[in-house]
């Protein structure tokens, strides 16, 4: 049975669907099945983060109507071996759907798969209750800012009241040079606050942008530092114990410290 993994966060844009299309894939090219679950019912863009959007016919509303087999509603990415999207409706919205019938969904995805990411729509109600019907697991994504920590606290206790475990933590868009002039939060500072696991911290990086423009997650280039914070998140979660780098020292990568010593 593979494992659900809610990817959600309570603050919008804080990188939840660019965590989602670059875990995916990275697990994916580690020689994983795995299906991502745009569960953004309306405002739909999974398939446009990982170029797939010319590919969409069918969507999870019309699996849950009856209009098509879930196998058909599932887009190949044709990158990688074992990768694939379940598109969400742009025509729905999150109130179309009931947790029960995303947890259905779930339920079946992951007796094919190795992983199921669900891509949460950020906020309290009904999309993050969809989103996390099916999940046991979840990945809680912020930024280095005083408010998205607020919503992700508010989230981690939502999760934490449905039981599901493990949390982990990805701190994106970070900033040594801003942490280094004391602008933003450190890695410590966000931890204390959250008091749940660390799985990795992705840097802030133009080029994961360019990466969305192009609908080519940042995961192929491998030179690309958020790329490499990405693989070794998706081999964290594959049960590998990769150090967590100190990005707020100069000497990027060379100093490592924090190292991940979850039990699993
Ligand atoms: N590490 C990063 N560096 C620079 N830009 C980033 C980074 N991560 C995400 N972004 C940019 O931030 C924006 C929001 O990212 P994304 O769509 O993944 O967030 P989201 O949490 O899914 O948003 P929503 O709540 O609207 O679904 C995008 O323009 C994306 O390119
Ligand atoms: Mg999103």
């Amino acid at each position: 049975m593979g494992r659900v993994i809610v990817v959600t966060s309570g603050k919008g844009g804080v990188g939840k669907t660019t965590s989602t299309a670059n875990l995916g894939t990275a697990l994916a090219l580690l020689d994983n099945s795995v299906v991502a679950v745009d569960a953004d019912v309306g405002l739909r863009n999974l398939d446009i983060v990982m170029g797939l959007e010319s590919r969409v016919v069918y969507t999870s509303m019309d699996v849950i109507e009856k209009q098509c087999e879930l196998k058909k509603a599932l887009v190949k990415d044709r990158r990688v071996d074992g990768l694939m999207v379940l598109p969400a409706s742009q025509k729905n919205n999150k109130d179309d759907i009931q947790p029960e019938q995303m947890k259905a969904i779930c339920d079946k995805l992951r007796t094919m798969n190795d992983f199921v990411l669900v891509d949460s729509p950020a906020g309290i109600e009904r999309g993050f209750r969809n989103a996390s019907a099916g999940a046991d697991e979840a990945i809680v994504v912020t930024t280095p800012d005083v408010s998205a920590i607020r919503d992700a606290d508010r989230i981690i206790g939502l999760l934490q009241n449905a039981e599901i475990e493990p949390i982990n933590l990805i701190i994106n868009r970070f900033s040594p040079q801003l942490v280094g002039n004391g602008s933003m939060m450190d890695q410590a500072d966000v931890l204390d606050i959250l008091n749940i696991d660390l799985i990795g911290v992705v840097p802030e990086d133009s080029g994961v942008i360019t990466s969305t423009n192009r609908g080519i997650p940042l995961v192929y280039e491998e030179g690309s530092p958020s790329a490499q914070a990405y693989m070794r998140i998706a081999r964290r979660l594959t049960g590998q114990r990769i150090p967590i780098p100190n990005l707020e020292n100069k000497g990027l990568f060379s100093n490592l410290v924090n190292w991940f010593t979850k039990k699993r």
